[in-house]
C-alpha cells in the first residue's frame, strides 16, 4: 500500500522557495535641494511594497550631486532608514538631535507624529554612498513619540561564511545572528549580503512577509528554486519575491552584492504625499495644516 504523506498546509508554505515576480530598473530622481539618486521603490512601475514605501540609492563621487543636501523638511507616519556605504552625512533635528552618519552606520528614524530634520553631506569632495528606506507605520503607531536607533560600522553584527561571504546584520536575523536594529513594529529584516563567486546563499522569511532584493554590485540569480533558474539582476535592478518561507540566491562568475529586505504587511490604506504618509486624505490635510500653522510638533 502508498501512503502518501502530507505536510500541513501552513508547513509546506515555510518551506517554500520565493521566486522572483517582478522586476524594476532603479531611475534617476532628483531630491532634497538637488541631489541625484537613483529610486527603484515608490516608482511608477512599482509603487508600494506593503510596508516598503520607497528605496532611494546615492552613489556619486561628483561633489555636485550631492553637496545641497536635503535640507530642513519634515516627515510623519513612517520610518526613514539611512544606510552609508561611503562618505558621511550630519544629521540634525528641532528637538536637537545630532549626528554624523559615516561609512558602516545605520540610522532608523522612526517619524511618527513628526520630525523636521536635515540630512547634509560633511564632506566637500570624494564618494558619496548610501540608501534610504521608507517603512510604514501601521495606524496605531503613526502618531507615536518620534524616536531613534543609530548604530555605528562596529555595532552591526557581521556573518562571516568560511566562503567569504559576508552578510551586514543590520535588522532582524541570518544565520543565528541577531541584528543591530530592535523593536520595529513591522518586524523587518534588513541584510547587506555580499557574496563570491559560484557560491549559494539562503534565508529563511516569515511565510507572510513581503520580500525585496536590491542588487548593487556585480550580478547573481535571485529566486533560484530546485526546478528553475533565478532572475540574473545587475545594478540598479530591485526584485520583488513570490510568497514562500525561504529566499536563495545563487552566484555564477560573478560576486554580487544587495540589500535584502522583509517585514510584515499589514494592508491598511496609504494617502502619501510627499514626506507625509498617513491612512486617508483628510491626515494628510491635517499633517499640511499643522506644518504651515507651526503645530506640526505639539
Ligand atoms: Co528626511
Amino acid at each position: 500500500m502508498h501512503t502518501k504523506t502530507e505536510l500541513p498546509k501552513e508547513q509546506r508554505s515555510s518551506s517554500l522557495l520565493r521566486k522572483v515576480v517582478k522586476v524594476v530598473r532603479a531611475q534617476a530622481r532628483s531630491d532634497g535641494a538637488g541631489v541625484r539618486l537613483k529610486r527603484s521603490l515608490g516608482i511608477p512601475e512599482l509603487d508600494y511594497l506593503d510596508p516598503f514605501l520607497l528605496l532611494d540609492e546615492f552613489k556619486s563621487d561628483d561633489r555636485d550631486d550631492y553637496i545641497a543636501g536635503f535640507p530642513d523638511h519634515p516627515h510623519r507616519g513612517f520610518e526613514t532608514v539611512t544606510y552609508m556605504l561611503a562618505g558621511s552625512m550630519e544629521h540634525r533635528d528641532h528637538k536637537g538631535n545630532r549626528g554624523n552618519l559615516v561609512a558602516g552606520s545605520v540610522q532608523w528614524m522612526t517619524a511618527g507624529k513628526g520630525i523636521i530634520h536635515s540630512e547634509m553631506p560633511k564632506q566637500e569632495e570624494g564618494l558619496m554612498w548610501g540608501f534610504q528606506l521608507w517603512v510604514n507605520l501601521p495606524a496605531e503607531a503613526k502618531m507615536c513619540e518620534p524616536c531613534y536607533q543609530e548604530f555605528t560600522p562596529q555595532q552591526i553584527p557581521v556573518v562571516e561564511r568560511e566562503d567569504g561571504a559576508r552578510i551586514r546584520v543590520i535588522a532582524g536575523e541570518s544565520a543565528g545572528t541577531l541584528g543591530a536594529v530592535t523593536g520595529i513594529a513591522t518586524d523587518p529584516l534588513y541584510l547587506d549580503v555580499s557574496l563570491p563567486a559560484r557560491s549559494r546563499f539562503e534565508q529563511g522569511v516569515p511565510s507572510e512577509h513581503n520580500v525585496l532584493a536590491y542588487v548593487f554590485e556585480d550580478e547573481g540569480e535571485f529566486g533560484s528554486t530546485p526546478k528553475e533558474q533565478g532572475k540574473t539582476l545587475g545594478p540598479g535592478n530591485l526584485a520583488a519575491f513570490s510568497k514562500g518561507g525561504r529566499v536563495c540566491v545563487v552566484t555564477r562568475d560573478s560576486a554580487v552584492r544587495f540589500l535584502l529586505l522583509a517585514a510584515r504587511p499589514f494592508g491598511e490604506p496609504v494617502a502619501r504625499y510627499g514626506p507625509f504618509v498617513m491612512n486617508t486624505e483628510e491626515q494628510i490635510r491635517q499633517a499640511l495644516r499643522d506644518y504651515r500653522e507651526g503645530t506640526f510638533l505639539d
